[in-house]
């Protein structure tokens, strides 16, 4: 997937976004609200991009091109468990999970980002629907998700990487 909007690029991550990666992927709120564990240090953070780049063939670089950088990522995914539901039986549907890094929020570079995977999905990958989750504690993303038309189907209790849990929110937007 290539895709331009208006101020994005959404592309594959590559090597040399590692310092924009950096700026966010240690922030505690962000990898709470992700529900991720968090890296503490340059080589931890290090460590996950590259379990990500090897892992998610679908990871994606939110370039700001108008600063010519990363200011978050999206990852695209095929198997989420959402797909399971009987209602869902049949049907092809992508997972998304994406953030925005702390300094570049509120500037709709999320729903921008996120309508266009959508679209893109929907209009040349021809799949189903498109699920999209978040914790009961993220009303940011509880917002975005409903601005953007997803609507809740399941509830998960979905285990956090410090042993607990939380309660999550699927939702999902029908084609
Ligand atoms: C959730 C997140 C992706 C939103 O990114 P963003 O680029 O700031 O979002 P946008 O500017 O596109 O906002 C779109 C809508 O989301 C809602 N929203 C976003 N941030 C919000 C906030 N802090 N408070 C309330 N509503 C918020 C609003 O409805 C907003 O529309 P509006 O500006 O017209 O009111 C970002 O806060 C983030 O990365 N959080 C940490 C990781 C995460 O929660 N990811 C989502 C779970 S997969």
């Amino acid at each position: 997937m290539y895709l331009e909007t208006a101020r994005l690029t959404l592309r594959h991550m590559e090597e040399g976004d590692f310092p924009d990666y950096l700026t966010y992927a240690t922030d505690e709120e962000t990898c709470r609200m992700l529900g991720t564990w968090r890296p503490k240090n340059e080589a931890e953070a290090r460590e996950s991009f590259e379990w990500l780049m090897v892992h998610e063939k679908r990871f994606y670089a939110m370039v700001l091109r108008e600063e010519g950088r990363c200011v978050g990522h999206l990852i695209v995914q095929n198997f989420p468990d959402i797909g399971k539901l009987p209602e869902l039986a049949g049907l092809e549907g992508r997972s998304l999970t994406f953030c925005v890094a702390p300094d570049y929020r509120r500037r709709g570079f999320a729903a921008e980002a996120v309508g266009a995977v959508v679209d893109y999905l929907f209009e040349k990958r021809g799949v189903d629907y498109v699920n999209s989750g978040y914790f009961t504690f993220n009303e940011p993303s509880r917002r975005l998700h409903e601005k953007l038309g997803f609507r809740p189907i399941s509830h998960p209790t979905v285990p956090l990487p410090d042993g607990g849990e939380a309660v999550g929110v699927e939702t999902i937007r029908f084609r």
